[in-house]
């Protein structure tokens, strides 16, 4: 069966978004922020969804197209008989992501998306007027960071070809040094799509002051190819000072029902678990994280299905003339040489949701891989749009 014609799943989908309707959002994604006027969620959804949102082609928050994997469904639809209760079973998931990480339990931190522990690492890692370093653009969480609890953003522009300029960020994080709460790489990179090599992640590690944390977001783990990545789990078995986040919402299609993790020495998880509102998991979803975890079928077959829609909507764009950054995630930029605010209305003009503006990179349109048909569409829109190529 393809994974796009499955009624099981739409039933049980019905069901769920009845029940846990909007109550998911996690607490960073309420908060807007606003140098940029990013819209009031992350990914450029506004708040509330559009009046045709099921119509609609969802290419604008990274999602995953495909749904949550049977496997995941079952045992989701097991767990409503712990709805009523407090102290449901929580299914094992501590000890299922330890074990997939060769961790213990107490290097685990639980969060209500991935976006809940970088919200904690906030809390935790920077008190008032710490700084934290990044890259511009990133996931904005960096910024975020900046706004809610009044710490500094020393952010670093991206280098040739998009790269994060590893180098830069080791100068300002030691220059800085007495200051720096925080540094946050997310790798790969969100909205470029590319990775960080892994010589990079080992010379940051190496050069920086060991006692200034280090967040590594992989929320776009599952998607890579590039021999030049790596996850950066092992430098926790290292003894670094590294919090190696990951979430459900991608590869896994949980987006709606709020599961990521942190992984971290217990010291630093420790830090953190006072900031975490740890008890605001539901049971569906754990039972759901743990069979997600299992399903490496289904990971497999998402990664794959994923490449290919990349692959062929990337090479169509690239004979109209449109200029790509080479990606290795669920998400890819093309420079679109207009406004990206601008062309995004056009395409929802055309009922489909694309990336927002991602300052400084203006002209540039995250698009989101959704399924063929999705894509499909989007690229139909895309040359009505541009009827010529891109501009001179
Ligand atoms: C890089 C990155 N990190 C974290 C998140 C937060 O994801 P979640 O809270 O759904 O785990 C996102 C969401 O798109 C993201 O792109």
């Amino acid at each position: 069966m393809r994974l796009e014609d499955n009624p099981g799943r739409r039933r049980f989908m019905s069901t769920l978004a009845a029940v846990f309707g909007a109550a998911n959002l996690a607490p960073l994604e309420l908060r807007a922020r606003d140098p940029f006027q990013a819209p009031a969620t992350p990914e450029g959804v506004p708040d509330g969804p559009p009046p045709d949102y099921d119509k609609m082609v969802k290419l604008a928050a990274n999602e995953n197209p495909y749904g949550p994997s049977e496997a995941v469904m079952e045992a989701m639809t097991e767990v409503w008989k712990y709805a009523n209760r407090y102290f449901y079973p929580d299914g094992g998931i501590v000890q299922s992501i330890a074990d997939l990480h060769g961790v213990k339990p107490e290097n685990v931190l639980l969060g209500a998306g991935s976006a809940e522990v970088l919200k904690a690492a906030d809390d935790a890692f920077l008190p008032d007027h710490r700084k934290v370093v990044g890259v511009d653009p990133t996931f904005e969480t960096v910024y975020r960071f900046a706004t809610n609890s009044q710490a500094q953003a020393l952010t670093v522009s991206l280098g040739k070809d998009f790269a994060v300029d590893m180098k830069e960020i080791i100068r300002v994080t030691k220059l800085n040094a007495r200051d720096v709460g925080l540094v946050y790489i997310c790798n790969p990179n969100n909205p470029t799509g590319n990775v960080i090599q892994k010589d990079d992640i080992r010379l940051l590690l190496d050069s920086i002051p060991e006692e200034i944390p280090v967040l590594i977001d992989e929320a776009y783990h599952h998607f890579v190819d590039s021999p030049d990545y790596e996850s950066s789990m092992k430098y926790v078995a290292e003894g670094r000072k590294v919090l190696v986040t990951r979430t459900f919402s991608k590869i896994a299609a949980l987006a709606g029902m709020r599961l990521g993790y942190g992984i971290a020495l217990k010291e630093v998880i420790q830090q953190m678990r006072p900031v975490i509102y740890g008890s605001g998991l539901n049971a569906l979803v754990k039972y759901g994280g743990v069979a997600a975890l299992k399903d490496t079928r289904y990971e497999a077959k998402v990664k794959e299905l994923n490449r290919q829609n990349r692959e062929k909507t990337m090479t169509a764009l690239k004979s109209m003339g449109f200029e790509l950054i080479p990606s290795q995630t669920n998400f890819f930029m093309v420079n679109v040489k207009r406004d990206a605010a601008q062309v995004g209305d056009e395409f929802r003009k055309r009922n489909i949701l694309v990336g927002r503006k991602f300052p400084p990179m203006n002209e540039w349109l995250r698009v989101s891989i959704g399924s063929a048909s999705d894509m499909e569409r989007f690229l139909k829109a895309f040359k009505e749009i541009f009827p010529s190529g891109p501009a001179a």
